[in-house]
């Protein structure tokens, strides 16, 4: 069965107290039997990574990821960080291909794709975002916008190492602008796409694979989204900023519920 996943994604938030503040307290306040079926993942700025590994340590529910990372092992990339110091410092996920990397920092699917293939070869599980845009779902391309996303960047992956990733729908008419897809939106998306996963990998395939919603997710909304037979989870921007609000929407997840 496919493991239901909360992730913070801080973005270029909190400076290292401000970090340290969080961490401490999601670990403080995280009731770990109630989420005894799921994994949270913490993803803070590259700076404050090494800091947090060490808070989250002994909460074996506790997962590191990073943000980003370079498709090269290691060379002359001034300012890069790579797959592999990711994991030096306890990181065991990458969010990569977020719509905020896409558009202010033109990756492309073809660079993406090059991205998770140096973070699978380093033991890191990829959080694959995608999703499309306003004016994409305004003329109803939406679909094919997904499709060609996860076919450009994923789809010449062994399926050992497809296994391994996880997957964001992140539209990105909802990314904190505050509003959310509806639940039905973001269901009708989430299940092409696991349709998509099954054609190109088989049933079994599909039916594991992680997939997560982001966008505006929030304590009030997340328990409709995750109420959803094809939403696993979610990716969560501003509202992983405030350990009360992350967890409460990590007590969202049908698993965690009381
Ligand atoms: P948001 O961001 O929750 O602030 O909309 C989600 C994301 O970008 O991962």
């Amino acid at each position: 069965m496919r493991k239901p996943i909360v992730a913070g994604n801080w973005k270029m938030n909190t400076n290292l107290s401000e970090a340290v503040a969080l961490a401490e307290n999601i670990v403080r306040q995280l009731n770990v039997a109630r989420i005894d079926k799921a994994d949270i993942i913490l993803a803070p700025p590259f700076t404050h990574l090494y800091r947090v590994s060490e808070i989250i340590a002994n909460k074996h529910k506790l997962h590191l990821g990073g943000q980003n990372c370079h498709q090269e092992a290691n060379g002359a990339y001034t300012g890069e960080v790579s797959a592999g110091m990711l994991r030096s410092l306890g990181a065991s996920y990458v969010i990569l291909g977020h719509s905020e990397r896409r558009q202010y920092f033109g990756e492309d699917d073809v660079l993406i794709g090059q991205k998770v293939r140096a973070a699978l070869e380093n033991n890191l599980r990829p959080i694959y975002c995608l999703g499309e845009k306003l004016e994409e779902r305004e003329i109803g391309k939406h679909f094919n916008v997904v499709s060609q996303q996860m076919q450009t960047a994923l789809f010449d992956l062994e399926e050992a190492d497809f296994r391994k990733l996880v997957i964001a729908y992140e539209p990105v008419w909802a990314i904190g602008t505050g509003k959310t897809a509806s639940p039905a939106q973001a269901q009708e998306v989430h299940a092409f796409l696991r349709e998509l996963i099954a054609k190109r990998y088989g049933a079994a395939t599909a039916e594991n694979t992680s997939i997560l919603y982001g966008g505006s997710a929030k304590p009030d909304n997340a328990a409709e989204l995750f109420d959803q037979p094809d939403i696993d989870g979610g990716l969560i921007g501003g509202a992983s900023l405030k350990a009360e609000d992350f967890l409460a929407i990590v007590y969202a997840l049908p698993c965690a519920r009381r």
